[in-house]
């Protein structure tokens, strides 16, 4: 595989739900195009309900297209992969197994473990918790845990890393502590990475590029790209500005669809 790989085309993407509790169809997502070259990092915002995590979990492959498709390299996305991870707000990991053991369980299933026990130390080194690796879930903290999650996610070497809300639960202080931990792995692995977050500072700190989405239906409002080089300062103009001009259109997508509701 070329250090090349990562690339996402969403293409006219459309997905309906059957809602028996409404009696009705729900259209999450209408008619959405992408593209999302290798390395890069970019960010989707839009409020709560605006199909944020559908589409994520469509490029991830744990739920289908109704209309339109995606593609990774030039594949289309039917099912999950080992080359694109996934990290969720709550985290995934298994409480029965040392923190050692949770970051090697995506290599086991890929029959790499015997040939990577060092490979599982570097990475708990990365993110500084070598005195944890044999802890369980439960006696880390919240941060702590969710570095265990990413690490886990990173060590198959995916293409892509899919973040839904990963650092939601944080607090603000630990946040900002992961966020450069982020930037950090990106750095490292060369990835693509797709962040799913509410936090507008979050997505200006760490993406080259930003999508909004209008919800009701789930739609692309618009695409802001980022040229502030990192790292960045968020109280500097530069930052000030983007976040300003983001809230504003966020405020707009969010007028449009009390309009769209009339
Ligand atoms: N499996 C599902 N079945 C039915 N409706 C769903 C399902 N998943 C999400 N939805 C609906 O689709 C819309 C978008 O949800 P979601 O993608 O979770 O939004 P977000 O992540 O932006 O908050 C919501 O109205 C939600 O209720
Ligand atoms: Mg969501």
């Amino acid at each position: 595989m070329s250090g090349q790989a990562g690339h996402i085309i969403v293409k006219n993407l459309t997905k309906i739900f059957a809602r028996s509790d409404l009696n009705a169809t729900l259209v999450a997502l209408e008619n959405l195009d992408m593209e999302i070259l290798p390395t890069e990092f970019i960010s989707i915002v839009g409020t709560s309900g605006c199909g944020k995590s559908t589409l994520l979990r469509i490029i991830a492959g744990l739920e289908t297209a109704t209309f339109g498709q995606v593609f990774c390299d030039g594949e289309a996305i039917r099912d999950t992969d080992p080359r694109r991870g996934l990290v969720f707000q709550e985290h995934s990991l298994f409480p029965w197994l040392s923190v050692r053991d949770n970051i090697a369980f995506g290599l086991r299933a890929t029959g790499k473990y015997r040939s990577s026990v060092e490979l599982v130390d570097r990475m708990i080194s990365i993110v500084g918790l070598q005195e944890f690796a044999n802890s369980y879930p439960h006696q880390l903290s919240g941060g702590m845990r969710q570095r265990v999650s990413l690490v886990r996610a990173l060590i198959v070497s995916p293409n892509v890393l899919l973040l839904d809300e990963p650092l939601g639960a944080l607090d603000s202080f630990t946040r900002m502590n992961m966020q450069d931990e982020l930037l950090r792995l990106w750095n490292e692995h060369r990835n693509t990475m797709i962040l799913i977050t509410h936090d507008v500072d979050e997505a200006i700190y760490l993406s080259q590029r930003i999508y909004i989405m209008s919800p009701r239906p789930g739609r692309i409002a618009c695409e802001i790209p980022l040229r502030i080089s990192y790292p960045r300062n968020r109280s500097s103009s530069e930052f000030v500005n983007v976040r300003n001009m983001i809230l504003r259109k966020l405020d707009f997508a969010k007028e449009e669809q009390e309009d769209y509701n009339l």
